[in-house]
């Protein structure tokens, strides 16, 4: 028994509808994915009969997208910044709002001029990866709580012939004292231990201490920022994603640590997201 391409799409966004906010997007990607095809050929070819293997593996990656399973671990990597990075369940899986991030950090940096940037939290390496790919020049030192992340942030650099010095370290706390960067960034966890979200959609599936650092999910901003100008140089910037509530929180934090031109971007959905100042 088995199914053509365009009823096997159907089906699978019928199953997919109750955990996923994009079932037929989903459907497809699987799909291409089960043919070694670029979603386009899909569209092309709706009435071909998939062969019995093929319509196996797809039935059972719908099954597991049902557990729910994010489509970014089934597929094993997830797009950022226009560059496919490999994800697994150890990792964040990077989310399209960081890439302001990204692009705030690179509108801060002259590709001509060696900047020294400190990343914390890197997870698979999205941010660290996509601002050594755009300023080559930049030496990265990028840090995580987590081995298995830098592991995967290390195959990643390696996919796109980047050198990075990865440390494994709880925030600072392995970064030799007296070191001085020119920018540190960061897109630590944030959202409250308690908060209904976790519960929601693909979260259960990604790994708790990369989305809530604690009780008021200010906890990993809040070590962050008080930190952090030990370790700037003069005029040296911190920039910080953070949950679009959070951005009064933020600003009066890098206050009390002295920091001046407090500055919020908003992202895609014109929604604070990515505060930003300097010593
Ligand atoms: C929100 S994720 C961000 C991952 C990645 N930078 C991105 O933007 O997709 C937060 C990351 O911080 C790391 N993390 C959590 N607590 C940490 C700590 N105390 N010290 C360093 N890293 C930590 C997690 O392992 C996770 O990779």
């Amino acid at each position: 028994m088995s199914e053509k391409i365009d009823s096997a799409i159907e089906w699978a966004t019928g199953c997919c509808a109750g955990v996923s906010d994009t079932p037929k997007l989903d459907a497809e990607i699987l799909l291409a994915y089960c043919l070694g095809k670029p979603r386009s050929y899909l569209y092309s070819w709706p009435e071909q009969l998939l062969a019995p293997e093929e319509w196996h593996h797809f039935q059972a990656l719908v099954d597991k997208r049902l557990l729910p399973t994010p489509v970014a671990y089934l597929l094993g990597e997830r797009e950022f910044y226009s560059l496919t990075l490999k994800t697994s369940p150890a990792t964040l899986i990077p989310r399209p709002e960081t890439e302001l991030l990204v692009e705030t950090a690179i509108d801060l940096c002259p590709g001509d001029f060696a900047t020294n940037l400190l990343e914390l939290g890197t997870g698979n390496g999205a941010i660290a990866i996509a601002l050594k790919v755009h300023r080559p020049k930049m030496n990265i030192v990028a840090t995580d709580i987590s081995a298995d992340c830098l592991d995967l942030a290390r195959q990643n650099a390696i996919d796109h012939s980047v050198t990075i010095d990865w440390i494994q370290s709880d925030w600072f706390a392995q970064i030799e004292t007296g070191r001085k960067f020119d920018m540190i960034v960061s897109n630590p966890p944030y959202i409250p231990a308690l908060h209904p979200c976790l519960e929601k959609g693909d979260l259960p599936a990604e790994p708790l201490d990369a989305l809530s650092p604690g009780e008021t999910g200010l906890e990993a901003l809040q070590r962050i920022i008080a930190d952090a100008p030990a370790y700037l140089k003069p005029g040296g910037y911190l920039l910080l994603e953070h949950g679009f509530d959070q951005q009064d929180a933020v600003a009066s934090l890098m206050k009390a640590s002295h920091f001046t031109d407090i500055n919020c971007k908003l992202d895609l959905n014109r929604l604070p997201r990515v505060s930003l100042a300097h010593i």
